[in-house]
Parts: structure tokens; C-alpha cells; sequence
């Protein structure tokens, strides 16, 4: 098969190392990719939302396959734009049409799925400037900390957790008349609080039956003891030792299911994986938000334990035949923790040379923010290098990894020295 992979990200770099080892792949594109990518595909300059380059690519390069790394190509509907292309309906596209993928693309869609489907969630209520007024009652009613939520996608940056009433109340104010977070925040979810801690769960589905991937934990914030400001992921680990039997029959019938149900019964076709962010809450779990595409680090660590072809997983997902399909699973378990640049989540420089990417031993490396200039490897990105390894426990693989990572070396470098510790 020929394959092109959307994306740029450690997610891309991840599927692309795994992909690239299946039989069924025989010729496997990233776009735009970056330099772990070039590693094992070719890298094309595209842009992924540049749907017209994508088809256009698709067509003259006749690939089979288009496998959606990043939200935004999909919240913009390339799914549903390859497959309306009557020269390319018979392409795979692994991940959802335009419809479904609102889950992720609007919070006031998503919650409105999980009220009609009874699936757990934080109480809420949506507002916009017109109904400003009732969201600032709203908010005085509700005890704090209080959340609030741009409807749209806004990079990871459209969530505000804030103490204190008059400074939430105002930020509400900012975002409805302002549109502090743009488009993002006509509209504004505000939630209740949920106080426990975060998982992540993968869920591969083809529209009718669902596989549930091992879970994973990521680690948001920058600071050590997740504190400071918050990132795409800072580290992750699979599997997740506090998800035993009891808790994860409770994800799967309150959640997982009811979620696949209701997409059918919603009618929102969906091929690919729902990535649900879970928060356990006491003993029961909550979803936080619905993702309509793998994480990122999460996908460092729990791709490397799937031992079974991927492609043919997602081959099997776009013909409808999941249910068939034996899913081998590492017992071990895997650990990464992302390097960034110096600055990041705020601002930063791109294009610092990195050294010391061959001198590593018994840790496996996914590049995010690098490619390759001339013959070096540069910086161009806050999330620069996923180091990851496998351990018979979270401690182990981070040692692994603690004690190789200094070995990486670029100005401004930073990661942190915690990943695992609260397990
Ligand atoms: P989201 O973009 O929806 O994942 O939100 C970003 C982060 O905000 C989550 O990972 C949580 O840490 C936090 N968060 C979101 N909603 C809530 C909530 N209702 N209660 C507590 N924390 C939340
Ligand atoms: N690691 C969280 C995300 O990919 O959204």
C-alpha cells in the first residue's frame, strides 16, 4: 500500500516508525513530516490543511491510505473532502468526517452528546454575548475553582481554571465581547470542577465495533509536580497503574460504549480512534474532553506497545472488519518524557542545533519539533524530542531514560526530571 501520514508532530514520527515496519506498507509519505520522519518515509512539503495540496498529492502519488495525525484537518472536514473526490472514494482515510469530528471541534457539542447519551461528565451550561448576563449568574452559583472553556479549537491554550469570581466572571466578559480566543470563543463552556486525576484513553473504532488501546497518563504542565502553565504534554506512561480491573469495566460500560453507541445513533460516521480524556473522580470516571485523534505524547507510549501490524489495523478499521482483528498488546511497560525549548509554552527559538541523537543506548527517540538543515538537526518547535523506553514498571523505563537523556544536548534545552512520580 502507499501511504501518506498528516502531521509533523513525536505523534506522526511514532505512527510512521510503526507503520513504515509493516509489510503492507510499501510506500509510506509524511506531510509536512519532520526529521524522525525522514527516517523512515519521505517527507513532502505540505501542509495539512492545505486540502487541496493533500488531494492533489493523494491523486499523482495514487495512494491508498491517509492517515490523520493532527485535529485541525480533520475539524475542517478533510476527511469528508478526500472521500467526495469521486476519484478517491476508495482511499482510506483513518480519522472521522467533519461531522464527528466536532466532538473535539466544539466543547458545547461534545457535552451535548455526553447529556444525550448519559455519559458522565462535569455539570455545565453554554453561553455567548448575548446570554453574557445569565453567565455570570451562572458563575456565581457554582463554587470555585471555575472552569471556562472557548467552544472552538485554540491550540490547547482555550481552557481557563481561575479561583476567584470577579476575575472569572471577567474573563468571561473578555472572551464573549472580546473574542479573546477568536472564533474559538463565541461561545463559552462553563464547567464544574472536577477534582481527581487525568488519564488518557484511545479508542480505535470503524463506525460499529471498538477496540480500547492500553490507557495512558500524560503530564500537561511544565513545572515538576504539574505545576505552571499548561503544555501539549510534557511526558506519558502506559499503562496506568491505578487503572484496574474494577475501574476500567466502569470506563468501558459508562463510557466507551455509550460513546460508540451514540455516534451511531447520532449517525456520525466515524474511522479512527476517539482519544476520551478521563478524569477519575474518587472511584469513577468522567470525561473531560473528546479528542477525534491520538495524543500526542500519549502515542509514544502506547504505539510501541501494540505489537501487531498497525497497518493492518487500520486497514481492518476502514473495512469494517475491527472485530476480527487480534490486538497483541506489550505486557511492559513505556515511559517518554519530552525535551522542549527553552520558553516553551510561551515563547521561543527555533533552530538550535541538537547533538548527541546517536550516541543513545536502550531508549528509542521520537522527534517532534526537529528537522533536519543541511546535514544537522535543528530545533523548530517547543516540543523538540520524545525519548521513550520500556521498563517491567513506569520506574524502571524512567530511569532508562533519565539516565541517557543528558546525552541530548540543545541551547535552552529543558524537560522534567518528574515524569511518573505521583503513580
Ligand atoms: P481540555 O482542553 O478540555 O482537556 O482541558 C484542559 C485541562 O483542563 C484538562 O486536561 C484538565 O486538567 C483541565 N480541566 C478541564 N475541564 C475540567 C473540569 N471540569 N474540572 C477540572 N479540570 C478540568
Ligand atoms: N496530550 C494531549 C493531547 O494530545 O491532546
Amino acid at each position: 500500500m502507499r501511504i501518506l501520514i498528516l502531521g509533523s508532530g513525536g505523534r506522526e514520527h511514532t505512527l510512521a516508525w510503526k507503520m513504515s515496519q509493516s509489510p503492507l506498507c510499501d510506500s509510506l509519505f509524511v506531510a509536512p513530516g519532520n526529521s524522525g520522519t525522514g527516517q523512515v518515509a519521505t517527507n513532502i512539503e505540505i501542509d495539512p490543511t492545505n486540502f487541496e495540496a493533500v488531494i492533489g498529492f493523494v491523486k499523482s502519488e495514487a495512494i491508498d491510505m491517509v492517515v490523520v495525525g493532527p485535529e485541525a484537518p480533520l475539524v475542517h472536514g478533510i476527511h469528508d473532502a478526500i472521500k467526495s473526490n469521486k476519484a478517491l472514494k476508495n482511499v482510506a482515510v483513518i480519522g472521522p468526517a467533519k461531522a464527528a469530528a466536532e466532538l473535539e471541534g466544539s466543547k458545547a457539542f461534545a457535552k451535548a452528546f455526553m447529556n444525550r447519551h448519559n455519559i458522565p461528565t462535569a455539570a455545565y451550561d453554554v453561553f455567548t454575548v448575548e446570554t453574557l448576563e445569565n453567565g455570570l449568574q451562572f458563575l456565581s452559583t457554582l463554587k470555585p475553582p471555575y472552569v471556562l472553556k472557548a467552544d472552538g479549537l485554540a491550540a490547547g491554550k482555550g481552557v481557563l481554571i481561575i479561583d476567584n469570581l470577579n476575575e472569572a466572571q471577567a474573563v468571561l466578559k473578555d472572551m464573549l465581547e472580546n473574542q479573546t480566543f477568536g472564533e474559538a470563543s463565541r461561545t463559552v463552556v462553563i464547567e464544574e470542577f472536577l477534582s481527581g486525576i487525568e488519564l488518557s484513553c484511545f479508542v480505535l473504532t470503524d463506525g460499529k465495533s471498538y477496540k480500547i488501546l492500553p490507557m495512558a497518563k500524560d503530564y500537561k504542565r511544565i513545572g515538576e509536580g504539574d505545576t505552571g502553565l499548561n503544555t501539549g504534554g510534557m511526558g506519558a506512561v502506559s499503562p496506568v497503574p491505578f487503572v484496574d480491573e474494577v475501574f476500567f469495566n466502569k470506563v468501558e460500560s459508562r463510557i466507551v460504549r455509550p460513546t460508540i453507541a451514540g455516534l451511531q445513533k447520532d449517525q456520525l460516521p466515524y474511522v479512527g480512534v476517539v482519544f476520551i480524556g478521563l478524569i477519575k473522580v474518587k472511584d469513577d470516571p468522567f470525561v473531560i474532553e473528546y479528542n477525534v485523534r491520538f495524543g500526542d505524547p500519549e502515542t509514544e507510549v502506547v504505539v510501541p506497545r501494540i505489537k501487531t501490524d498497525l497497518v493492518e489495523l487500520f486497514v481492518s478499521l476502514n473495512e469494517g472488519r475491527l472485530k476480527d482483528y487480534q490486538l497483541e498488546i506489550d505486557e511492559r511497560t513505556s515511559a517518554t518524557v519530552m525535551m522542549v525549548s527553552g520558553g516553551y509554552p510561551g515563547h521561543y527559538q527555533n533552530g538550535k542545533e541538537i547533538s548527541g541523537l546517536d550516541d543513545v543506548a536502550g531508549v528509542h527517540l521520537f522527534h517532534a519539533g526537529a528537522i533536519k538543515k543541511n546535514d544537522k538537526t535543528v530545533t523548530n518547535g517547543g516540543r523538540v524530542m520524545a525519548v521513550s523506553a520500556f521498563g517491567e514498571n513506569h520506574k524502571v523505563a524512567t530511569k532508562k531514560i533519565y539516565d541517557q537523556i543528558d546525552t541530548i544536548k540543545f541551547d535552552g534545552r529543558y524537560y522534567r526530571k518528574d515524569i511518573g512520580f505521583d503513580l
